[in-house]
Protein backbone atom coordinates (compact mmCIF):
# COMPACT_ATOMS: atom_id res chain seq x y z
CA UNK A 1 0.00 0.00 0.00
CA UNK A 2 1.00 3.56 -0.54
CA UNK A 3 0.86 5.15 3.05
CA UNK A 4 0.82 8.71 3.39
CA UNK A 5 1.73 9.54 6.78
CA UNK A 6 1.21 13.20 7.98
CA UNK A 7 3.20 13.23 11.02
CA UNK A 8 5.86 11.64 9.92
CA UNK A 9 8.65 13.11 11.80
CA UNK A 10 6.57 13.11 15.48
CA UNK A 11 6.92 10.45 18.17
CA UNK A 12 4.88 7.66 16.62
CA UNK A 13 5.92 8.60 12.90
CA UNK A 14 9.76 7.94 13.35
CA UNK A 15 8.71 4.36 14.18
CA UNK A 16 6.12 3.86 11.99
CA UNK A 17 7.89 4.66 8.72
CA UNK A 18 10.49 1.67 9.01
CA UNK A 19 7.66 -0.65 10.49
CA UNK A 20 5.75 0.40 7.33
CA UNK A 21 8.65 -0.70 4.75
CA UNK A 22 9.62 -4.12 6.57
CA UNK A 23 5.55 -4.79 6.07
CA UNK A 24 6.30 -4.16 2.18
CA UNK A 25 4.12 -0.66 2.12
CA UNK A 26 5.53 2.71 0.29
CA UNK A 27 5.34 5.31 2.64
CA UNK A 28 5.16 9.15 2.19
CA UNK A 29 5.39 11.76 4.29
CA UNK A 30 3.40 15.24 4.64
CA UNK A 31 6.01 17.53 5.99
CA UNK A 32 6.49 20.94 5.96
CA UNK A 33 10.04 20.04 5.61
CA UNK A 34 10.58 17.75 3.12
CA UNK A 35 14.88 17.99 2.33
CA UNK A 36 15.00 17.32 6.25
CA UNK A 37 12.42 14.32 6.43
CA UNK A 38 13.83 12.88 2.96
CA UNK A 39 17.17 13.06 4.53
CA UNK A 40 16.18 11.96 8.04
CA UNK A 41 13.70 8.81 6.91
CA UNK A 42 14.79 7.96 3.60
CA UNK A 43 10.93 8.13 1.79
CA UNK A 44 9.17 10.36 -0.80
CA UNK A 45 7.65 13.53 0.52
CA UNK A 46 4.45 15.68 0.30
CA UNK A 47 5.28 19.06 1.05
CA UNK A 48 2.44 20.88 3.14
CA UNK A 49 1.56 22.56 5.95
CA UNK A 50 -1.77 20.90 7.34
CA UNK A 51 -3.70 23.79 8.12
CA UNK A 52 -3.34 25.27 4.40
CA UNK A 53 -6.29 23.21 2.70
CA UNK A 54 -5.71 24.24 -1.10
CA UNK A 55 -2.15 22.65 -0.99
CA UNK A 56 -2.88 19.40 1.26
CA UNK A 57 -5.87 18.52 -0.96
CA UNK A 58 -3.15 19.23 -4.10
CA UNK A 59 -0.19 17.46 -2.66
CA UNK A 60 -1.96 14.35 -1.21
CA UNK A 61 -4.47 14.22 -4.56
CA UNK A 62 -1.45 14.15 -7.01
CA UNK A 63 0.68 11.44 -3.76
CA UNK A 64 -2.38 9.08 -4.96
CA UNK A 65 -2.29 7.37 -1.58
CA UNK A 66 -3.97 3.84 -0.27
CA UNK A 67 -4.02 4.90 2.71
CA UNK A 68 -3.60 7.88 5.01
CA UNK A 69 -2.43 8.07 8.47
CA UNK A 70 -3.24 11.31 10.50
CA UNK A 71 -0.56 11.61 13.31
CA UNK A 72 -0.56 15.89 13.66
CA UNK A 73 0.21 17.25 16.98
CA UNK A 74 1.64 20.36 17.82
CA UNK A 75 2.31 19.70 21.31
CA UNK A 76 5.08 21.45 23.54
CA UNK A 77 8.17 18.96 24.49
CA UNK A 78 7.72 20.70 28.40
CA UNK A 79 3.76 21.03 28.65
CA UNK A 80 2.16 23.91 30.87
CA UNK A 81 -0.66 21.36 32.14
CA UNK A 82 -2.30 24.45 33.95
CA UNK A 83 -2.45 26.50 30.65
CA UNK A 84 -3.58 23.31 28.64
CA UNK A 85 -6.30 24.66 26.44
CA UNK A 86 -3.81 27.66 25.31
CA UNK A 87 -0.90 24.92 25.10
CA UNK A 88 -3.24 22.59 22.59
CA UNK A 89 -4.71 25.13 20.22
CA UNK A 90 -2.48 24.65 17.27
CA UNK A 91 -2.75 20.97 18.22
CA UNK A 92 -6.75 20.72 18.45
CA UNK A 93 -6.82 22.79 14.77
CA UNK A 94 -4.76 19.94 13.36
CA UNK A 95 -7.65 17.80 14.94
CA UNK A 96 -10.14 19.29 13.07
CA UNK A 97 -9.70 21.39 10.19
CA UNK A 98 -6.45 19.00 9.61
CA UNK A 99 -8.23 16.06 9.59
CA UNK A 100 -11.12 17.44 7.40
CA UNK A 101 -8.11 18.03 5.26
CA UNK A 102 -7.12 14.91 4.87
CA UNK A 103 -10.49 13.31 4.78
CA UNK A 104 -11.15 15.62 1.54
CA UNK A 105 -8.05 14.94 -0.20
CA UNK A 106 -8.25 11.06 -0.57
CA UNK A 107 -11.88 10.35 -0.01
CA UNK A 108 -11.13 6.84 -1.45
CA UNK A 109 -8.42 5.65 0.84
CA UNK A 110 -8.50 3.61 3.86
CA UNK A 111 -7.90 6.43 6.97
CA UNK A 112 -6.47 6.17 10.69
CA UNK A 113 -6.11 9.03 12.88
CA UNK A 114 -4.52 9.33 15.79
CA UNK A 115 -6.88 10.96 19.14
CA UNK A 116 -6.19 9.76 22.80
CA UNK A 117 -7.51 7.58 25.93
CA UNK A 118 -8.04 10.85 28.22
CA UNK A 119 -11.53 10.90 26.81
CA UNK A 120 -13.17 9.35 29.29
CA UNK A 121 -15.16 10.31 31.78
CA UNK A 122 -13.86 9.02 35.41
CA UNK A 123 -15.55 6.63 37.11
CA UNK A 124 -14.22 2.64 38.30
CA UNK A 125 -12.76 -0.35 36.52
CA UNK A 126 -10.95 0.21 33.20
CA UNK A 127 -13.29 1.92 30.24
CA UNK A 128 -13.96 0.37 27.23
CA UNK A 129 -14.68 2.11 23.87
CA UNK A 130 -18.63 1.89 24.48
CA UNK A 131 -17.52 4.09 27.86
CA UNK A 132 -18.85 7.46 27.99
CA UNK A 133 -16.71 10.25 27.40
CA UNK A 134 -16.00 13.10 30.13
CA UNK A 135 -19.40 15.30 30.19
CA UNK A 136 -19.55 15.49 34.08
CA UNK A 137 -17.12 18.08 35.81
CA UNK A 138 -14.63 17.66 33.07
CA UNK A 139 -11.87 20.35 33.68
CA UNK A 140 -12.21 23.98 31.91
CA UNK A 141 -8.67 23.52 30.46
CA UNK A 142 -9.48 20.59 29.09
CA UNK A 143 -12.75 21.09 27.14
CA UNK A 144 -11.27 22.29 23.86
CA UNK A 145 -8.58 19.12 23.69
CA UNK A 146 -11.33 17.11 24.42
CA UNK A 147 -13.65 18.76 21.81
CA UNK A 148 -11.63 18.60 19.41
CA UNK A 149 -10.60 15.00 20.22
CA UNK A 150 -13.90 14.03 19.51
CA UNK A 151 -14.31 15.78 16.79
CA UNK A 152 -11.76 13.78 14.94
CA UNK A 153 -13.06 10.83 15.92
CA UNK A 154 -16.49 11.54 14.32
CA UNK A 155 -15.00 12.68 11.27
CA UNK A 156 -12.84 9.59 11.13
CA UNK A 157 -15.97 7.39 11.91
CA UNK A 158 -17.74 9.25 9.55
CA UNK A 159 -15.61 8.09 6.65
CA UNK A 160 -15.81 4.70 7.56
CA UNK A 161 -11.57 5.73 9.29
CA UNK A 162 -10.25 3.82 12.44
CA UNK A 163 -9.19 7.12 15.50
CA UNK A 164 -6.58 5.33 17.45
CA UNK A 165 -6.79 6.18 21.34
CA UNK A 166 -3.67 5.70 22.24
CA UNK A 167 -2.28 6.09 25.97
CA UNK A 168 -0.09 7.47 27.49
CA UNK A 169 2.84 7.66 24.94
CA UNK A 170 6.43 6.91 25.93
CA UNK A 171 9.61 6.46 24.02
CA UNK A 172 12.16 8.00 22.06
CA UNK A 173 11.20 11.50 21.46
CA UNK A 174 8.49 11.55 24.41
CA UNK A 175 8.79 13.50 27.60
CA UNK A 176 8.88 9.68 29.17
CA UNK A 177 12.51 9.66 27.22
CA UNK A 178 15.65 9.63 29.60
CA UNK A 179 16.17 12.48 28.12
CA UNK A 180 12.59 13.78 28.33
CA UNK A 181 10.73 16.65 29.80
CA UNK A 182 9.08 14.47 32.59
CA UNK A 183 12.55 12.34 33.21
CA UNK A 184 13.99 15.39 34.30
CA UNK A 185 11.24 16.59 36.07
CA UNK A 186 10.98 13.64 38.16
CA UNK A 187 14.83 13.36 38.32
CA UNK A 188 14.94 16.63 39.95
CA UNK A 189 12.47 15.84 42.46
CA UNK A 190 10.22 18.27 40.94
CA UNK A 191 7.49 16.11 39.35
CA UNK A 192 4.99 15.51 42.90
CA UNK A 193 2.69 13.41 43.41
CA UNK A 194 -0.71 15.47 43.97
CA UNK A 195 -3.47 14.22 46.32
CA UNK A 196 -3.73 10.22 46.62
CA UNK A 197 -2.38 9.79 42.98
CA UNK A 198 -5.21 8.26 42.23
CA UNK A 199 -5.48 8.41 38.94
CA UNK A 200 -4.93 5.53 36.01
CA UNK A 201 -2.38 5.99 33.49
CA UNK A 202 -2.65 3.61 30.83
CA UNK A 203 0.72 3.55 28.52
CA UNK A 204 1.51 2.61 25.60
CA UNK A 205 5.33 2.91 23.88
CA UNK A 206 5.62 4.35 20.55
CA UNK A 207 6.84 1.10 18.78
CA UNK A 208 3.40 -0.55 20.35
CA UNK A 209 1.29 2.45 18.89
CA UNK A 210 3.13 2.29 15.43
CA UNK A 211 2.49 -1.67 15.69
CA UNK A 212 -1.02 -0.83 15.72
CA UNK A 213 -1.25 1.33 13.57
CA UNK A 214 0.32 -1.12 10.52
CA UNK A 215 -2.12 -3.73 12.12
CA UNK A 216 -4.84 -1.40 10.95
CA UNK A 217 -4.42 -0.51 7.63
CA UNK A 218 -5.69 -3.52 5.86
CA UNK A 219 -8.40 -4.85 8.21
CA UNK A 220 -11.95 -3.71 8.20
CA UNK A 221 -12.40 -2.14 11.26
CA UNK A 222 -13.72 1.37 11.53
CA UNK A 223 -14.63 3.91 14.55
CA UNK A 224 -12.62 4.11 17.85
CA UNK A 225 -10.24 1.84 19.90
CA UNK A 226 -7.99 2.02 22.30
CA UNK A 227 -4.14 1.35 22.16
CA UNK A 228 -2.89 0.58 25.60
CA UNK A 229 -0.57 -1.81 27.47
CA UNK A 230 -2.06 -4.51 29.48
CA UNK A 231 -1.26 -2.87 32.93
CA UNK A 232 -3.27 0.12 33.60
CA UNK A 233 -1.43 2.05 36.67
CA UNK A 234 -2.30 4.49 39.20
CA UNK A 235 0.13 7.66 39.86
CA UNK A 236 1.21 6.63 43.45
CA UNK A 237 2.41 3.82 41.95
CA UNK A 238 4.61 4.67 38.96
CA UNK A 239 5.55 7.88 39.87
CA UNK A 240 7.18 6.44 42.52
CA UNK A 241 8.49 3.46 40.85
CA UNK A 242 10.21 5.83 37.94
CA UNK A 243 12.19 7.81 40.25
CA UNK A 244 13.64 4.35 41.58
CA UNK A 245 14.36 3.65 38.39
CA UNK A 246 16.13 6.98 37.95
CA UNK A 247 17.87 6.67 41.27
CA UNK A 248 15.90 10.14 42.42
CA UNK A 249 15.03 11.11 45.57
CA UNK A 250 11.30 9.40 46.25
CA UNK A 251 9.06 12.35 45.25
CA UNK A 252 7.44 15.09 46.70
CA UNK A 253 3.80 14.70 47.95
CA UNK A 254 1.81 18.04 47.91
CA UNK A 255 -1.54 17.77 48.70
CA UNK A 256 -4.95 19.01 45.62
CA UNK A 257 -5.04 21.88 47.38
CA UNK A 258 -1.47 22.78 47.28
CA UNK A 259 -1.17 21.72 43.72
CA UNK A 260 -3.84 23.62 42.04
CA UNK A 261 -2.44 27.12 41.98
CA UNK A 262 0.85 25.46 39.86
CA UNK A 263 -0.77 22.10 37.93
CA UNK A 264 -4.06 23.55 37.50
CA UNK A 265 -7.88 21.66 37.70
CA UNK A 266 -6.26 19.81 34.74
CA UNK A 267 -2.97 18.68 36.39
CA UNK A 268 -4.74 17.77 39.26
CA UNK A 269 -7.50 15.52 37.49
CA UNK A 270 -4.60 13.81 35.37
CA UNK A 271 -2.92 12.42 38.44
CA UNK A 272 -6.04 11.65 40.28
CA UNK A 273 -9.01 11.11 38.27
CA UNK A 274 -7.96 9.64 34.85
CA UNK A 275 -9.52 6.46 34.15
CA UNK A 276 -7.45 2.98 32.82
CA UNK A 277 -8.37 1.61 29.81
CA UNK A 278 -9.37 -2.00 28.73
CA UNK A 279 -7.17 -2.87 24.98
CA UNK A 280 -8.96 -6.22 24.84
CA UNK A 281 -10.87 -4.68 21.51
CA UNK A 282 -7.58 -3.72 19.75
CA UNK A 283 -6.20 -7.04 20.31
CA UNK A 284 -9.35 -8.82 18.47
CA UNK A 285 -9.86 -6.64 16.20
CA UNK A 286 -6.38 -5.86 14.80
CA UNK A 287 -4.97 -9.44 16.07
CA UNK A 288 -2.31 -6.64 17.49
CA UNK A 289 -1.26 -7.56 21.18
CA UNK A 290 1.65 -4.82 22.94
CA UNK A 291 5.55 -6.08 22.92
CA UNK A 292 5.84 -3.91 26.56
CA UNK A 293 2.71 -5.66 28.11
CA UNK A 294 3.82 -3.28 31.17
CA UNK A 295 5.20 0.15 31.26
CA UNK A 296 7.48 -0.89 34.09
CA UNK A 297 9.32 -3.18 31.39
CA UNK A 298 9.93 -0.54 28.82
CA UNK A 299 10.62 1.74 31.25
CA UNK A 300 13.44 -0.15 32.22
CA UNK A 301 14.39 -0.14 28.85
CA UNK A 302 13.99 3.36 27.64
CA UNK A 303 15.18 4.74 30.90
CA UNK A 304 18.59 2.69 30.60
CA UNK A 305 19.29 4.73 27.51
CA UNK A 306 22.43 6.75 27.04
CA UNK A 307 21.04 9.81 25.14
N1 LIG B 1 -1.03 10.18 23.76
C1 LIG B 1 0.00 10.88 24.19
O1 LIG B 1 0.39 10.82 25.36
C2 LIG B 1 0.75 11.77 23.21
C3 LIG B 1 0.39 11.83 21.87
C4 LIG B 1 1.14 12.64 21.01
C5 LIG B 1 2.23 13.36 21.48
N2 LIG B 1 2.54 13.27 22.80
C6 LIG B 1 3.71 13.99 23.33
O2 LIG B 1 3.82 15.29 22.77
C7 LIG B 1 5.19 15.61 22.53
C8 LIG B 1 5.37 15.93 21.05
O3 LIG B 1 5.19 14.74 20.30
P1 LIG B 1 4.95 14.69 18.74
O4 LIG B 1 4.98 13.33 18.25
O5 LIG B 1 3.74 15.56 18.47
O6 LIG B 1 6.28 15.40 18.22
P2 LIG B 1 6.61 16.41 17.17
O7 LIG B 1 8.03 16.11 16.97
O8 LIG B 1 6.18 17.77 17.57
O9 LIG B 1 5.80 15.93 15.84
C9 LIG B 1 4.74 16.60 15.29
C10 LIG B 1 4.54 16.06 13.88
O10 LIG B 1 3.39 16.69 13.33
C11 LIG B 1 3.78 17.33 12.13
N3 LIG B 1 3.10 18.62 12.05
C12 LIG B 1 2.83 19.48 13.06
N4 LIG B 1 2.20 20.57 12.58
C13 LIG B 1 2.07 20.39 11.24
C14 LIG B 1 1.50 21.15 10.20
N5 LIG B 1 0.94 22.35 10.43
N6 LIG B 1 1.55 20.65 8.95
C15 LIG B 1 2.12 19.47 8.69
N7 LIG B 1 2.68 18.70 9.64
C16 LIG B 1 2.66 19.15 10.89
C17 LIG B 1 5.27 17.52 12.16
O11 LIG B 1 5.72 17.46 10.81
P3 LIG B 1 6.87 18.39 10.18
O12 LIG B 1 7.52 19.13 11.30
O13 LIG B 1 7.78 17.42 9.49
O14 LIG B 1 6.17 19.29 9.22
C18 LIG B 1 5.72 16.32 12.98
O15 LIG B 1 5.95 15.21 12.15
C19 LIG B 1 6.01 14.40 22.97
O16 LIG B 1 6.42 14.59 24.29
C20 LIG B 1 4.99 13.28 22.91
O17 LIG B 1 5.29 12.21 23.75
C21 LIG B 1 1.83 12.50 23.68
Amino acid sequence: MRVLVAGATGVIGRRLVPLLKEAGHEPVALTRNPGAVRERLGVETVEADALVREDVLKGVRDAAPDAVVNLLTAIPAKLDVSRLAEEFVLTNRLRTQGTRNLLDAAPGARHIAESVAFVYQPGDGLADEDAPTWYDGTPDQFVTTLEAALDLERQLTEAGGLALRFGHLYGPGSGYAADGATTAAIRAGQFPLIGGGNGYFSFIHSADAAAAVVAGLDRDVSGVLNIADDHPTQAREWIPEVARMLGALEPPVVSEEQALPVAGEWGVAFLNRLRGVDNARARASLDWRPRYASWRDGFEVELSKDE
